[in-house]
């Protein structure tokens, strides 16, 4: 009997189909699921939705967020959000969409989940979760590699649940596709702090310049929005969300990919939580800073000896956020590239867009401000899947420093 009539031996699928042919059918040299970097031309993308979103449960992460964002009255939420809100949220999600789509944009949806169920592992038990309006947070794509981050706040535990439609499907037609669960965090008592001083006291300042920060170093977490992927390199923003544990995964990981991941930290940000309203990339040697937090010194030295230019982000239109968002105003950063010459940004925030303008850049006007109380703008609520370019180093003096150590 010949290996392959053996009763057990893989059936052909589609999914086995050969690579080079799979690579013909799309009529470019990479797979379905392609993305190194914020800023090659987008040609697909996940687009959250807002159904069925519910205000998270008081557990320690999200209170220090709230406090952050001067909205405590959120630890009394209960239950889902407003039926009014969500369908304003989601009418700006579809007609983002709807501009993407016009722009050639594949663009794919989350399954509608019910985030009001309670949730229980044996460590912990919380009444309800969060929300699928923020794949960023959740999904990183390296290249050809889709990872579900750990995530670190325990209603966001099962969040992969409404996206598992989608990778099942890249996964069966992108025969080069990887998917990745990075390793699930227990959660229990010990990965949070329970001493950790919310009031912005000088101990709350100390501790973060100490980069010590709520979540513990118990087990490695990490979410996915706290990563800006910029080729052969990531930076992975460190804070509440992200622990060195966790960075020391996806250091070793990105290393197994011929990749390198360096951390940045920003100690005047005492809620530090998702690098995309603090430290944003727009094109090949242009990234944007936040003023109210400057990264630390030796960490932007690695831009500045690699010919990297960092410019100021303009002041957000308004310091008044929507009553039930977590966010800072400086989500006024948090745009999305079409390609290195189009940026997606919130309508109101014209200071910003001249300063795209002032840069080359041209600027898409899209409404958004309802899908602020959701989590985010419009980085928190893509995934890029693919775009067109391929794993490249914009860091020439690391590759020198790399190439002298072998
Ligand atoms: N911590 C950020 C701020 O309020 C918000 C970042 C939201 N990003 C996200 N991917 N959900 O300034």
């Amino acid at each position: 009997m010949s290996e392959n009539d053996h009763p057990h031996a893989p059936k052909k699928t589609k999914t086995t189909a050969p690579v080079s042919a799979f690579r013909k059918s799309l009529g470019n040299e990479k797979g379905l699921v392609n993305s190194w970097n914020e800023w090659d031309t987008l040609e697909e993308i996940i687009v959250g939705i807002a159904d069925k979103a519910v205000i998270p449960p008081k557990e320690p992460a999200f209170e220090m967020k709230v406090k952050d964002s001067g909205k405590i009255h959120m630890l009394e939420g209960t239950g889902y959000r407003t039926e009014q809100s969500i369908k304003m949220a989601n009418d700006q999600l579809n007609y983002f969409v709807e501009l993407l789509e016009g722009e050639g944009v594949v663009v794919r949806r989350p399954d509608v989940v019910d985030f009001n169920v309670p949730v229980k592992t044996p460590d912990w038990e919380v009444p309800r979760m969060n929300t699928s309006a923020c794949p960023r947070d959740l999904l990183l794509t390296l290249g050809n590699e889709v990872i579900e981050a750990t995530m670190s706040w325990r209603s966001r535990f099962f969040e992969y649940r409404p996206y598992r439609g989608i990778l099942k499907d890249y996964m069966k037609r992108d025969p080069c596709m990887l998917w990745t669960c990075a390793p699930k965090p227990l959660m229990a008592d010990n990965l949070y702090r329970s001493d950790y001083p919310t009031d912005y006291s000088a101990k709350n300042k100390e501790l973060v310049r100490n980069y010590i920060y709520l979540t513990s170093e118990e087990e490695p977490i990490f979410d996915a929005a706290d990563i800006m992927r910029f080729g052969k390199d990531i930076f992975v923003h460190m804070g509440f969300t992200t622990n060195e544990f966790g960075f020391e995964w996806l250091r070793r990981h990105c290393a197994s990919r011929g990749m390198r991941a360096h951390m940045l930290h920003f100690p005047d940000d005492l809620c530090p939580f998702h690098c995309d309203a603090t430290f944003v990339p727009l094109r090949p040697y242009l990234a944007l800073e936040n003023p109210a937090r400057p990264m630390e010194p030796f960490e932007r030295r690695i831009f500045e000896e690699n010919d990297w230019k960092l410019i100021t982000a303009a002041q957000p239109n308004t310091m008044e956020m929507p009553a039930l968002s977590q966010c800072s105003p400086w989500l006024c950063m948090n745009v999305l590239s079409l390609s290195e010459k189009v940026i997606f940004c919130e309508e109101t925030e014209k200071e910003m867009m001249n300063l795209f303008n002032d840069y080359g850049f041209d600027t898409i006007p899209v409404p958004f401000r309802n899908v602020f109380e959701f989590g985010g703008s419009f980085h928190c609520v893509t995934t890029d899947i693919r775009r067109r370019g391929k794993k490249q180093s914009y860091f020439k003096a690391l590759d020198a420093q790399e190439a002298a150590a072998q």
